[in-house]
């Protein structure tokens, strides 16, 4: 009879601790870091998220093998431990890869082999385990050929088999698994792989930013909004991008939508022509994080608009045109998510911040 007991406790026990790994994340409210401006780890007020990404670790080209970089190993290997000082909850990440062709092609050839997949794999889950991270993500911009989806797709299959096998022999639970993905489903007309996006991956992080540059291969000749949520004139917005998603398969509750802590500048053909799509003349700066563009906005007297047809902030002085997320356009983004039953929203980058405004923003936005 108590043995009988027994059994019924230890197996009610492990259902409940499987109900526990399975039930997945209620909601992401996160943000990348990244040591390129200097901002440090311990200034992270890491109660503000959920998770927190750390960015990035590289791919080393000739053994496929994930590295961090001598320089960034101090800080990335005290992260987790830095983060959860203020938070003891929050989850972090190890981020892999991040922009620039490169980069692209690396990942590519990684992809096309189940050797050197392997090699990506393992190596990713020992740095991960070793650095103290709770899951990876994979950012890959982009797989941009129809063999390159199916080989994203193999990859992500592979991944999740060897997380779930490493988590068996280490009892531990499983690692997180990301992807940071194009705003769309359709990349060009390329189809992600649905599939096995949505049997592998915990969640994807949706770059609903980027869509309107100064750059010459985007939008030089007219200014436009960087994040559009709406957009009446084309199907470039980030409520279009969430929508394809959707509309190929993957679950509303694995999105999470990206907010740009960072805008864009264009030079403005004529200073009295300043709306959105005004005249301009290409690049006016470098990409601009928020806590600059306050700054300009101060030492420039630059006049503000924040327009609710498209949810976008911009700005202008004399010639020079920013479009960028402020307070407002943050939290309609934040509550439009939410509304979605998205899973959350994730930031870039969290350094580029002003005094945590657009991160307690979000925070709010969202709720408990
Ligand atoms: C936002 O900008 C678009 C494009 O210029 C314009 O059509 C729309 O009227 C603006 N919305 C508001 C509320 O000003």
């Amino acid at each position: 009879m108590a043995s009988k007991m027994l059994a019924y406790v230890l197996s009610t026990f492990l259902f409940l601790l499987q109900l526990h790994f399975s039930a997945g994340q209620s909601v992401v409210k996160a943000a990348y870091w990244t040591p390129r401006n200097e901002f440090p780890v311990s200034s992270i007020d890491s109660t503000l998220f959920t998770h927190l990404f750390c960015a990035f670790a590289d791919l080393n080209p000739s053994t496929y093998q994930v590295t961090i970089s001598s320089s960034n190993s101090a800080q990335f290997s005290t992260f987790t431990q830095t983060v959860q000082q203020k938070n003891p909850s929050v989850k972090t990440l190890l981020s892999i890869g991040g922009g620039g062709e490169s980069k692209a092609s690396t990942f590519a050839s990684m992809a096309t082999q189940p050797s050197t997949r392997k090699s990506f794999i393992d190596s990713s889950i020992k740095l991960a385990r070793a650095n103290n991270f709770h899951g990876l993500d994979l950012d890959w911009e982009y797989p941009s050929t129809k063999e390159e989806m199916t080989n994203f797709g193999s990859l992500l299959n592979e991944w999740r088999a060897a997380v779930a096998a490493e988590s068996k022999s280490s009892g531990k639970a499983p690692l997180l698994l990301s992807a940071a993905v194009f705003y769309s489903s359709d990349y060009y007309s390329l189809i992600y792989p649905i599939q096995a996006i949505s049997n592998t991956l915990d969640w994807l992080n949706v770059m609903a930013y980027d869509l309107y540059t100064p750059f010459a291969k985007n939008s030089p000749t007219k200014t436009g909004p960087p994040a559009a949520l709406y957009n009446p004139t084309s199907k470039v917005s980030g409520n279009a991008g969430v929508r394809a998603w959707i509309q190929s398969g993957v679950a509303a509750k694995k999105l999470v939508l990206g907010l740009p802590f960072y805008g864009h500048g264009w030079r403005l053909v004529n200073a009295n022509n300043h709306g959105i799509f005004a005249p301009a003349n290409g690049a006016a700066s470098d990409e601009l994080g928020y806590g600059g563009i306050k700054d300009f906005i101060t030492q420039n007297s630059a006049t503000t608009v924040y327009n609710s047809t498209i949810v976008t902030d911009y700005c202008y002085a004399g010639t020079t045109w920013i479009g960028y997320d402020d307070t407002q356009s943050i939290s309609t983004k934040v509550t439009y998510a939410k509304g979605k039953g998205l899973l959350g929203y994730f930031a870039w980058h969290v350094g580029a911040d002003k005094n945590f405004a657009l991160s307690q923003t979000a925070s709010r936005a969202w709720g408990a």
